[in-house]
């Protein structure tokens, strides 16, 4: 299986963390999204454990709380120990609902508003990546008016380029996010940073992208934000104490996506990062990472209910389900591939070449195009896998349909993380 967490039962039902999926389809009707709260934490302990062995105790694993964000997830991050790293007000408010300690937060985004900037003061928020000038700006005006000193690091773009899909690089030198080394504008920014008061600059951030299969590219990112950290210290006579290479480790969506072992990659990642330090007789500083997808993506699948499989003679065939694009958008954006399996005969022969549509009014409304299932027909269960990171995130109500809920599984059980929106929910703001 794809996952380790997937299985077959003697019914021919998938399972996953060891429960039958066909019974939580039942129980908790479908459309539904499964977490496996095990997996979950497998995962950070692996970021946890990898970190402080090859960097140090000192190092900070962050949990990229966009991939999913919800309050059970917060709680989970905080009893692991994880750091967050949120991206709006909201994300703010809902890890500060589920009681996370709110200096372990880190406040990513291109253009957080004054709003926003206030209120995670408000909320004693740990630190801000800062990435232009407006916002350095709003940020040391702010915190003096709060009487408060803040903390930030800098989000530059070291001018990567990575393998992945447009949607997701970040790296490159014209991206809309941080400022850009190569222009020199890094360099200017920063002395304007030291300059202002209410700010404490820790160091310097980057994130070259996301779906990234090899640890080269932390590696690059690493040799260019570590010559600029010298560059800085002889320049301005400031050295930074952190350095965040971000997130961006990939999963396996499909069986040809390669495995990737993170522990390994993040001992190279160190590694390397010591010997350019040493060379550029700097101390190591403190690195932090972010991964959200990898934290969360394969502890996540989504249930479906086929409602008709349409052939159209002599052309092809539709398996359309009572979800779609309003669940997950993620082929309608990016034309990603995933994973799917019918739940209730799991190890019958896959020789029935369709297409997975949803529900939505619209042909893009898509969740896999020509693959193999085996035959199926209305009432049977859908399973797509590595739904775990930027589905439910990424969700909507286009069509008004409402967004299905999260049921978590732990120990063999299961119970609600985020209810079914009900039609009401969908009308509540409307006046
Ligand atoms: N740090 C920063 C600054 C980021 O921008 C991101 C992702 C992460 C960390 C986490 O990256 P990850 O480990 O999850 O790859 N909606 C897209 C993904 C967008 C990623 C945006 N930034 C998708 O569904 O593929």
């Amino acid at each position: 299986m794809l996952h380790t967490n997937l299985d077959i039962n003697e019914k021919g039902h998938l399972t996953f963390a060891g429960v039958d999926t066909v019974e939580l389809a039942k129980e908790y009707k479908t459309p539904l999204y499964v977490l496996d709260e095990q997996r979950v934490r497998e995962k950070c302990r692996i970021y946890i454990d990898a970190m402080k062995k090859y960097f140090g105790e000192e190092s900070i694993p962050l949990y990229a709380s966009k991939a999913l964000s919800f309050k059970e997830m917060y709680k989970i991050m905080k009893d692991e120990g994880m750091s967050v790293d949120a991206v709006s007000g909201g994300e703010i408010y809902t890890a500060k609902e589920a009681g996370f300690p709110m200096e372990k937060v880190y406040f990513h985004g291109n253009n957080k508003t004054d709003e926003e900037i206030a209120f995670a003061m408000d909320c004693g928020l740990g630190c801000f990546m800062s990435d232009c000038r407006e916002e350095l700006q709003a940020i040391s005006r702010i915190a003096g008016e709060k009487g408060i000193t803040q903390k930030i690091i800098m989000r530059l773009t070291p001018g990567i380029d990575t393998h992945t899909y447009e949607a997701v690089r970040t790296g490159q030198v014209d991206s809309k996010f941080g400022v850009p080394i190569e222009t020199g504008q890094a360099i200017e920014l920063v002395e304007y940073a030291l300059s202002l008061p209410n700010i404490e600059l820790m160091g310097f951030h980057c994130h070259v992208g996301s779906q990234v299969f090899d640890g080269q590219s932390f590696c690059d990112s690493a040799d260019i934000m570590i010559d600029f950290i010298v560059l800085v210290k002889e320049k301005l006579g400031y050295e930074a104490k952190v350095l965040n290479l971000g997130g961006g480790y990939g999963v396996r969506y499909v069986e040809e996506d390669p495995v990737l072992d993170i522990e390994e990659s993040i001992k190279e990642v160190s590694e390397h990062i010591k010997n350019k330090c040493a060379k550029a007789k700097i101390d190591m500083p403190r690195i932090m990472m972010e991964p959200g997808r990898s934290i969360v993506a394969d502890a996540g699948i989504t249930l479906y209910s086929v409602g008709n499989v349409r052939t159209i003679k002599g052309y092809k065939s539709y398996v359309a389900v009572d979800g779609g694009m309003s669940d997950n958008p993620r082929f309608a954006l990016y034309g990603s591939l995933y994973s799917v399996l019918v739940a209730n005969k799991a190890n019958e022969k896959a020789d029935f070449k369709c297409d997975v549509v949803g529900k939505c009014c619209e042909s893009g409304d898509v969740i896999a195009e020509h693959i193999n299932l085996p035959h199926c027909e209305k009432g049977d269960y859908i399973a797509v896998l590595t739904t775990g990171a930027y589905n439910y995130s990424m969700a909507s109500n286009y069509n008004r349909i409402p967004r299905p809920p999260i049921v978590i599984l732990k120990d063999r059980k299961s119970r609600i993380g985020v209810k079914r929106e009900t039609y009401a929910d969908l009308v509540k703001n409307d006046i």
